[in-house]
């Protein structure tokens, strides 16, 4: 195990990646209840919302009340997605802490996410990324589909390099490795960490692994012997993608948190508090939690009582 991180940073996006793909629009009070939630689990990095077209993404239009309902404390990270300037606009004056920005290693996708080529999507970035150094805020890039898409089927290692180290190029200080439907497999994600390390190195990658066929764990286990630390989780394993059709959500915070104790890899997440808190959103949405170690924790402890 000695080749293993000592301690990993979760990114916790459940109230992005994973409220942004329920049908229901969760009212503003229940979203910043669940946020700070997160927080008394010990989360320090949460995506807290995006500033995106209200038309596209609906359950995201109160981004920047979710913000100004937040308050911010040391060593906290709340971060937003931001496509383009108008967006950027928004996310500052709401306040955030980091924005993030994402590209698409599949054409196919990126038109269908954000309505442009991948190149264009750079182009779009440009102001972002001059407004973040003005105001002095880090920029994350996100990669979709990198290791398949929904139209375009696998994708090759080499085309997830060339727009991770454009991002990079143009001043993104980590990049988000996005398995955007969950197709890849700890042998597809070997081949594409072996080609991003040669020129990228571990401390600029995050993974972000949507469990839809139930692989990300064991990908995300690839990813620590690669040496990589940062590690997307959503709470409960809420989530998806509304331009992926089939897609499942983030790998569970709760699943990952367990894997990480067993492992004795420190997280600073507080297992218990996050199931109380992943319990409380899962219960408004009336449905139950896709998280493993959540349903075996809370089956546990309605046995002992
Ligand atoms: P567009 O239609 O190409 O843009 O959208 P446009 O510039 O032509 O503007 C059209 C309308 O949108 C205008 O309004 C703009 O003002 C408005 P209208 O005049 O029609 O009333 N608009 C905006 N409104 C609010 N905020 C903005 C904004 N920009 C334009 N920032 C755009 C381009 C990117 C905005 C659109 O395609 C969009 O919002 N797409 C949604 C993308 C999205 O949120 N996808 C889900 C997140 S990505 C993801 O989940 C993957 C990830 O988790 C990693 C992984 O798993 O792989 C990150
Ligand atoms: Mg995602």
């Amino acid at each position: 195990m000695s080749n293993y991180p000592k301690q990993v940073s979760i990114v916790e996006v459940g109230a992005r990646d994973g409220l942004q793909n329920e049908a229901s629009v969760i009212e503003l009070p229940v979203k910043l209840d669940f946020i700070n939630g997160l927080l008394r689990a010990g989360l320090r990095r949460i995506e807290a919302g995006s500033f995106v077209s209200p038309k596209w993404v609906p359950q995201m239009a109160d981004s920047a009340d979710v913000f100004k309902g937040l308050t911010n404390g040391s060593g906290v990270t709340f971060s937003a997605l931001t496509p383009n300037e108008k967006g950027m606009l928004a996310a500052i004056d709401a306040g955030v802490d980091e924005v993030a920005v994402f590209a698409a290693a599949s054409e196919s996708f990126s038109q269908r996410n954000i309505n442009c080529s991948i190149e264009q999507s750079l182009e779009r970035f440009e102001p972002v990324f001059t407004l973040a150094r003005q105001h002095n805020l880090q920029v994350r890039g996100y990669v979709s589909c990198v290791m398949g898409c929904p139209y375009e089927g696998d994708i090759n290692p080499n085309a997830v390099l060339a727009v991770s180290q454009a991002l990079l190029d143009k001043g993104c200080y980590e990049i988000s490795l996005g398995d955007t439907i969950g197709t890849g497999t700890p042998g597809q994600t070997e081949r594409l960490l072996s080609t991003l390390l040669t020129t990228i190195p571990a401390t600029n990658l995050a993974v972000h692994f949507h469990d839809t066929y139930g692989q990300a764990l064991a990908n995300i286990l690839v990813a620590l012997q690669h040496g990589i630390s940062v590690i997307d989780a959503a709470a409960g394993g809420l989530g998806g993608c509304p331009y992926a059709a089939g897609a499942s959500g983030n790998v569970a915070t709760e699943d990952v948190v367990y894997m990480l104790n067993g492992m004795g890899i420190h997280s600073g997440v507080d297992l218990d508090a996050l199931v109380a808190t992943s319990t409380q959103i899962f219960n408004h949405l009336n449905r139950e939690p896709a998280s493993r170690t959540m349903r075996a924790l809370l089956a546990r402890h309605h046995n002992m009582f």
